[in-house]
């Protein structure tokens, strides 16, 4: 929704829930409303408002974040907001990034995200954390988790060693078509592959790995996890089932504090400096800096 139809929409209904408080038992479509939540709804309403005619200063009061949070429903179970963002975001490289240059694509992802619409992408503070974690590790064979639009992706095979290859794996196939048009205009279409399905998904998506992609033992240098939280750990169990880790791969897991993944990290606090050694990073929740969030960047001793 643009900027001044949001901020239309936001004062009409601070406006409707301010006329409905003047009335004596304030009613609406039959139904009786009870004062407190008019009250929270005008108050809510014009704050959306005015943060939209600021500009968007504040993230949690953007008509995109609150058409995000009605959309929680919809992502739990498609893990796409409902509203068509993530393909207008596709639109919106292709129309303002410079073809092949990587860079302009992520600033152009990043600018859509403060500016239009607020997706669930790594981010640019926590970005910077999985920049350094690739350059640090320097790994030729890569795995991620959770390809969504491709953001992560694009930021990884940018720090990548060249004759690197990530191999991102995507629950919806809509998703990996998203991330495969941006990635093809920022020209990193050969180095990166997208894979649609899990890894716990009756050993499918595990044999494509072992058998199509040579996925051998202590062939991984690098794995981020960035999917569903729950599946963080059992993933990790069913990658190192595989031998596919050797010592010295690193593994870099999102969101471990927000919205969390408290097994996963209870497991790397038991095994440190035995088999494991993590590295906490404090950070923040993408695109915001009031939500704390942590990134864990673990070592793997074999
Ligand atoms: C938080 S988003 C990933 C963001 C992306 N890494 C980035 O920073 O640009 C999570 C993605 O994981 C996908 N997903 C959910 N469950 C999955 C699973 N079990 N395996 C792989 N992908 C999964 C969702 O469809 C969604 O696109």
């Amino acid at each position: 929704m643009s900027k001044y139809l949001a901020a239309i929409v936001a004062t009409a209904v601070s406006l409707a829930s301010s006329i409905l408080l003047t009335a004596s038992r304030p009613r609406a479509f039959g139904l009786r409303l009870p004062r407190s939540v008019l009250a929270a709804v005008a108050a809510g309403a014009f704050a959306v408002a005015a943060n939209e005619c600021a500009g968007k200063p504040v993230m949690f009061l953007r008509w995109s974040y609150v058409r995000f949070l009605f959309g929680l429903r919809h992502m739990g179970a498609n893990w796409q907001v409902g509203d068509g963002r993530e393909q207008a975001l596709a639109d919106y490289v292709c129309a303002h990034a410079r073809r092949n240059d990587i860079d302009d694509v992520i600033r152009a992802i990043d600018e859509f995200c403060y500016t239009k619409s607020y997706l669930i992408n790594i981010g640019d503070e926590k970005g910077r954390i999985l920049d350094r974690a690739v350059l640090a590790a320097r790994p030729r064979r890569l795995l991620e988790l959770g390809t969504y639009c491709g953001y992560s992706a694009l930021r990884i095979a940018r720090v990548m060693p060249a004759d690197a290859v990530l191999y991102s794996i995507e629950f919806n196939p809509a998703n990996a078509a998203v991330a495969r048009r941006i990635w093809d205009h920022a020209g990193i279409g050969e180095r990166v592959i997208v894979i649609v399905g899990t890894l716990g998904d009756d050993g499918k998506t595990l044999t494509a790995l072992r058998d199509k992609h040579e996925f051998t033992s202590g062939s991984l240098d690098f794995a981020f996890l960035d999917h569903v939280k729950q599946e963080y750990l059992p993933d990790l169990h069913r990658i190192l089932n595989q031998d596919w880790l050797h010592p010295g791969s690193v593994v870099v897991a999102d969101n471990v504090k927000y919205p969390g993944a408290p097994e996963y990290r209870a497991f790397m606090h038991h095994h440190e400096g035995a088999g494991w050694h993590t590295r906490e990073h404090r950070t923040h929740a993408e695109y915001q800096k009031v939500l704390k969030d942590l990134v864990l960047e673990s070592i793997y001793g074999g």
